[in-house]
């Protein structure tokens, strides 16, 4: 006879174990799969559900996440860190613009996965500089992101208002080479962004835990994702991303992340460090 798994003994053990069986349970019941998110945050945020649910446990939660599909998509929404903005750290636009562009301009087609998108603002920022770069006639953007709702703001381009002041400003600080309100028309609080930006922008779920490659890209964005990712899983998405570049493709990752350490780490050159820009040399 096999050996009984070791008891839960105290609280914290307990609490283990209710994570675990939850994020099995959500995994089996939806697909979704965070059982390789960083534990820290993740537990505050499983927390904060249970209270915002008006619930005492986390066992309580599993149960009303495998009979309440409304309750999976407020954790979804919970769990998936959607800050974001336009423009987001300037100087890496600037880094796009000097040693990136230059290189997708020896492309014929260009084809781009910003993974993790968000609610857009990242690929409306990328669509502005391609514009004005004279290259995303030759472009498609492939915009992905494992959660549907924020993928639907996405597509809408209706960005609030009260944001355009930071934005523009951000958008000088990017290199930006016209008024940054030609890009979009004012309506009541909110900024509704030109349509001919998202023209050769696909908007698709994408699950980076789970789902395989789906095309062979050029220039691969995925900034400020993985940061909630643990170690194992970020080696997984690395190798997906390490598929889906072709040789000499280009790959961002946010300020706090780096290729380093890695398993992939000696199959890149630096582009940029500072901006954490890699391209694929073996
Ligand atoms: C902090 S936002 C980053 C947005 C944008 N890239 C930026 O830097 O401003 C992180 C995004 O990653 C998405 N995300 C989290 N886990 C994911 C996964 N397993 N697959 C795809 N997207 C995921 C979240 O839904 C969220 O929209």
């Amino acid at each position: 006879m096999s050996e009984p798994p070791a008891l839960p003994r105290r609280a914290e053990d307990l609490e283990r174990l209710e994570i675990e069986l939850l994020l099995e349970g959500v995994f089996r019941r939806y697909g979704f799969d965070f059982r390789e998110y960083a534990q820290a945050s993740l537990k505050r945020r499983l927390w904060r559900r249970v209270y915002a649910e008006h619930l005492e446990t986390i066992a309580q939660l599993l149960d009303r996440l495998l009979h309440d599909p409304r309750c999976m998509e407020r954790l979804l929404l919970d769990l998936s860190i959607n800050v974001t903005a336009m423009f987001r750290d300037p100087s890496f636009y600037v880094a796009l613009r000097e040693k990136v562009v230059p290189l997708l301009r020896t492309y014929p087609f260009t084809r781009i996965w910003a993974a993790g998108c968000s609610t857009g603002e990242e690929v409306y920022s990328l669509a502005i500089v391609l514009q004005e770069e004279d290259l995303y006639e030759k472009t498609r953007i492939y915009a992905t992101d494992i959660n549907e709702a924020v993928l639907e703001r996405a597509r809408t381009g209706v960005f609030p208002l009260d944001k355009m002041q930071q934005y523009t400003q951000n958008y000088i600080n990017a290199g930006g080479q016209r008024s940054f309100s030609e890009y979009y028309v004012a309506a009541y609080d909110s900024a509704q962004f030109s349509r001919s930006l998202v023209d050769n922008v696909v908007f698709a779920q994408h699950n980076l835990a789970m789902d395989r490659s789906f095309n062979e890209f050029n220039l691969i964005l995925c900034r400020n994702v993985m940061i909630y990712f643990d170690k194992a899983l970020q080696d997984r998405v690395h190798a997906l991303f390490y598929e889906s570049l072709e040789t000499f493709g280009v790959l961002a990752l946010g300020h706090k992340e780096s290729i380093n350490f890695t398993a992939f780490a000696d199959r890149y050159e630096e582009l940029d460090s500072n901006e954490r820009i890699y391209r694929k040399v073996a």
